[in-house]
């Protein structure tokens, strides 16, 4: 098996903790040989995990690609907005590339992305890593192999857990669509893609409704101050109060905003960041809930549930055949087949996974080293960006729905007006 060599641009939380680690575990299979990070601590700890030298590491992926870098293909783990042109450069430069999702907030610069791939026949592979799991894909094997006939509708639902709400979407990096992306594709777009992927049917209709409920300012504590630790008047019953949680039970979640492990360094780091505000006085935009209907063309039909207030973090999806029933929750890792006809009700209890996503981070890079090493016998991958620009129009067009309050969409139409747009 020949070993990849790799350039890792964006060392943060998804680029050093969710698929350089496949070096560190497999490096008879991959190799990082250069890292490009805007943040000196980060590029600093990299390098020393990955005993990179001083030369292998760069401030930033525009300085890395001054450079012409012997690698075989790109790791792409910098923010939402900034996918699109290191992907072309690196593409240009002769590297297969494997992205972060979103491929971008910006439907023309998807398109951009997967026509340049095809024009220098490289791979782009975007990391909807739901796809490589066991759970989806036992699923999905269930259903190809005609056990519950053919689909007539399928619920799913995103429990995206309270906490995690308020860490990632109402204090973190994707909590204003301007800066990132909205939620339906920052979040949910894994959702839309396993519900094309379950469904291999194309949508026809998409109509959505959304809002941001409970994290505003009206629901502000009056004479509350914005930082949590300044005193704040309803310190004792709010769950959300930033120095009970992240010196708390959050603590795990503290490690996405500082590299300190002490109580200071926290409180430092809850001083000066956006993880101290008061969740009712942040600068967040997006949704905390968004339902999506979706219509395909054979006639079956989905829904979607994202919802921030919920126990736990997990999907749970419902999938009704003509001759049976699935149920699955994620977090357990349970899948439910009934069979109307037998009676019959199968239980799948799946092992614990060893990666992060169900066990999808792990996949995801190694069923991409295997697209690349065997490029040209099979030119696609499981979530190459053909079949990603698919879910991620889908994502774009219910947030076109939801921004006009539920207006229904028709998917081809919207997506000829942006391949039009494009060119
Ligand atoms: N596949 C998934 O399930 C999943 C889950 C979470 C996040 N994501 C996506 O992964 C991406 C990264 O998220 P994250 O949580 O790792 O964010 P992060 O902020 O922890 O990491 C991004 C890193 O990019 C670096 N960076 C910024 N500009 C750079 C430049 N010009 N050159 C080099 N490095 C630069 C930053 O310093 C930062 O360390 C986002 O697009 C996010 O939406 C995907």
């Amino acid at each position: 098996m020949k070993k990849m060599k790799a350039v890792l641009i964006g060392a943060g939380d998804r680029g050093a903790r969710a698929y350089a680690p496949y070096a560190k575990n497999y490096p008879h299979e991959l190799e990082i040989v250069a890292v490009a990070e805007k943040n000196p601590e980060r590029r600093a700890i990299f390098a020393k995990e990955h005993s990179l030298t001083e030369q292998q590491c760069y401030n930033s992926w525009e300085e890395m690609f001054t450079h012409d870098i012997e690698a075989d293909v790109a790791i792409i783990c910098t923010m939402d907005r900034e996918h699109h042109d290191p992907t072309i450069q690196a593409i240009e430069k002769g590297y297969h590339v494997l992205l972060e999702k979103p491929m971008s907030p910006d439907p023309e610069e998807c398109i951009s992305m997967t026509k340049t791939a095809e024009k220098h026949q490289k791979l782009l592979t975007i990391c909807h890593v739901l796809r490589y799991t066991p759970f989806w894909q036992t699923i999905k094997e269930i259903i190809d192999r005609g056990d519950i006939g053919d689909i007539v509708s399928i619920q799913l639902n995103e429990n995206v857990e309270v906490m995690h709400m308020s860490h990632s979407f109402v204090r973190g990096n994707w909590n204003n669509s301007d800066e990132s992306s909205p939620m339906i594709l920052q979040k949910s777009c894994h959702d839309m893609d396993i519900l094309m992927y379950l469904m291999d049917q194309k949508c026809k209709y998409v109509s959505s409704f959304g809002s941001l409920m409970h994290f505003k300012k009206e629901n502000a504590p009056e004479n509350g101050p914005l930082r949590c630790l300044d005193g704040c008047p309803i310190e004792n019953e709010c769950i959300f109060h930033a120095g009970k949680y992240y010196l708390g039970e959050g603590r795990g979640w503290a490690r996405k905003f500082t590299t300190a492990d002490t109580r200071e360094g926290v409180i430092e780091a809850l001083n000066t960041t956006d993880y101290g505000k008061c969740v009712y006085r942040s600068n967040n935009n997006v949704v905390d809930h968004q339902v999506v209907n979706l219509e395909f063309e054979n006639g079956a039909t989905a829904t979607f549930s994202m919802c921030g207030f919920t126990r736990e973090q997990t999907r749970i999806v419902q999938i009704m055949g003509t001759k049976g029933e699935i149920r699955g929750k994620m977090d357990e890792n349970t899948i439910s087949v009934y069979d109307f006809q037998t009676k019959n009700d199968s239980v799948i209890h799946l092992a614990k996974p060893t990666s992060g996503h169900g066990g999808g981070d792990e996949a995801i890079v190694r069923d991409f080293l295997n697209g690349v090493r065997n490029y040209g016998e099979k030119k696609e991958s499981r979530s190459s960006a053909t079949v990603s620009l698919e879910s991620h129009l889908l994502a774009f067009s219910a947030e076109a729905s939801r921004l006009q309050n539920g207006k229904v969409i028709e998917l081809e139409r919207f997506s000829d007006e942006v391949l039009m747009k494009k060119g």
